[in-house]
């Protein structure tokens, strides 16, 4: 089976769908890898180093498309001005497409590609789910994206990044606001604090908070209370009022910081203003604003798409290709998303469109030429909009739930009590005594483990390990009995339970360590 990487053609386009590192990745995998020659050449891959890895170079730009069973692109396919025809008529009759197509606004060349009875799969539609994340590669682009934005703004930024103590004086640390904190926006958050400046960041999902914080950004709030999770990992619309709270705080930030990085959208809308002339304005001369939304209208009232507008001294810029800008390594990482979807559909050996496949689902647009796209969604429950509620009026959910938890906790402790107190009345003092221990145990226990926040469970786990030692030594010292004894029964329990404790927690324990391993 035949894979082809054509020469990108898109103008200004500088990645490859394949690097000599990937093309010998698919040819693991089965696949007779074709490149047309200079395919790589904008990314640093010259033919020879294809040629290096069993790749086979095509002169011909038509030969590669006809040779191909599966033709791997990054851009979607456009007209070829060199050749005088469109990319899809190049396609063979039911050959297969693996490029970003964005369907929703590209009907027609939907109907070119389902003319040749291709079966297209669109990288810009493989689901945001766990299972996924290697063939994600719209979050490899908005990674490359966020960290660029960062270069980008230090190149118009007139000064250090990081704090100074010279002998010709003292350099403050820019500061640096990044608005919305999904991948491109943590991205850029960690390229800014490794360049030494200081980093505030702001999004209307609250479950990114401790994400911005681990990586050393301080996380910005608005006083109202509205939950910006749209399910599927990305964001929901907010409330007018909510923009409005969200916009006062960045006229606030406006007049202290030096770069805004933005990257506020939500996907198939048209990207909130969040920054208003008036906002650019109150900035000092010689800032900085990257607007990574620009492509869908920009988060900054000011933006061009595609260009660096100054205005009044403060840089705005709107490029929209900065993944491109990096295409070493977008190629790299694209290359990579791509041969695990060739993998996860069976690669050359067992080659299949598995539509049970929640990811091929997801992407395929296309199946010899049947409209497949859009998947179903998955059945999950819709996210309820939640009402805007200021915080002085309203008990916030966490506390109701704190408070719920506490009533618990107390009626329990009651319920403790009066057991010791029923079992003291008729029971040997040793049983009480035992009995209060493990009241007390379970009571305390539950409380510890139940108040650790969930992204603290896999440590917690590690630490359970000492305990679970603990309770293996007590179990053991019971084995002295018949198994039909209790006492034996309830100690051979308690020692097969926590050795399984033990095992499962060095196994979390050793997955948790591989993730911080560099
Ligand atoms: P994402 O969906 O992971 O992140 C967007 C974040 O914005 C989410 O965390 C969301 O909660 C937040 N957000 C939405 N509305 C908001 C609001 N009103 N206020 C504050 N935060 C808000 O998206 P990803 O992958 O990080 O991409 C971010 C942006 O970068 C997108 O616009 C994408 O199209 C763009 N991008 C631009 C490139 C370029 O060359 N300019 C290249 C790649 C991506």
């Amino acid at each position: 089976m035949k894979v082809g990487i054509p020469k990108e053609i898109h103008p200004g386009e500088r990645r490859v769908a394949a690097t000599p590192e990937t093309a010998s990745r698919l040819s693991k995998l089965g696949f007779e890898v074709l490149v047309e020659s200079g395919a790589g050449i904008m990314a640093s891959f010259d033919d020879a180093a294809y040629r290096a890895v069993g790749a086979t170079v095509v002169e011909d730009a038509r030969a590669l498309w006809s040779g191909s069973d599966v033709v791997l692109k990054v851009q979607p396919p456009e007209q070829h001005t060199g050749l005088g025809v469109h990319e899809a008529e190049l396609l063979r009759q039911n050959g297969t497409l693996i490029s970003f197509l964005w369907p929703a606004k590209n009907q027609e060349l939907i109907e070119r590609l389902a003319a040749r009875k291709g079966t297209v799969l669109a990288m810009d539609q493989v689901p945001r789910i766990t299972r996924a994340q290697k063939m994600d590669a719209l979050s490899s682009m908005a990674n490359i994206a966020g960290y660029r934005a960062v270069i980008e703004a230090a190149s118009f930024y007139g000064r250090f990044f990081t704090g100074q103590i010279t002998a010709a004086g003292k350099v403050p640390p820019a500061k640096v606001l990044v608005i919305g904190a999904g991948v491109a926006g943590l991205s850029a958050i960690g390229a800014a604090r490794g360049l030494g400046a200081i980093v505030r960041a702001f999004d209307t999902r609250s479950e990114v908070r401790e994400q911005v914080q681990s990586m050393g950004a301080e996380f910005l709030e608005v006083e109202i209370e509205e939950e910006g999770e749209g399910g599927g990992g990305y964001a929901r619309v907010m409330s007018p009022a909510f923009i409005a709270a969200e916009m006062a705080l960045f006229a606030e930030q406006a007049k202290t910081v030096d770069i805004i990085i933005t990257t506020a959208l939500i996907p198939g809308k048209l990207a909130p203003t969040l920054i208003t002339e008036e906002m650019v304005n109150s900035m000092r001369p010689g800032s900085v604003i990257v607007d990574l939304a620009a492509e869908a209208g920009g988060n900054c009232a000011l933006t061009r798409p595609g260009e660096v507008v100054n205005h009044r001294g403060v840089t705005i810029i709107g490029y929209m290709d900065l993944p491109s800008r990096l295409a070493p390594m977008a190629s790299q990482l694209y290359g990579s998303n791509v041969s695990h979807l060739l993998a996860d559909m069976g690669g050359a050996k067992s080659w299949h469109v598995d539509l049970e496949d929640a990811v091929v689902r997801g992407a395929i647009v296309l199946r010899d030429g049947e409209l497949l796209w859009p998947a179903p969604k998955p059945a999950a429950a819709p996210v309820a909009p939640k009402p805007v509620t200021p915080p002085k009026s309203v008990v916030p959910a966490h506390a109701a739930a704190a408070k719920k938890k506490g009533h618990a906790g107390v009626i329990g402790l009651f319920a403790g009590c009066a057991a010791i107190l029923g079992a003291g009345a008729v029971a040997p003092p040793a049983f009480v005594s035992h009995l209060t221990v493990f009241v007390l145990a379970c009571f305390v226990g539950w409380q510890v483990v139940w108040n650790v926040t969930a992204a603290l469970h896999t440590p917690l786990m590690s630490v359970t390990n000492a305990i679970s030692g603990i309770i293996i030594v007590g179990g053991m010292l019971q084995l002295h009995g018949e198994l039909t004894d209790p006492v034996t029964l309830i100690g051979a329990a308690a020692v097969l339970l926590a050795s399984i404790n033990i095992a499962g927690g060095f196994l979390v324990t050793q997955r948790m360590l591989r993730m911080f391993r560099r």
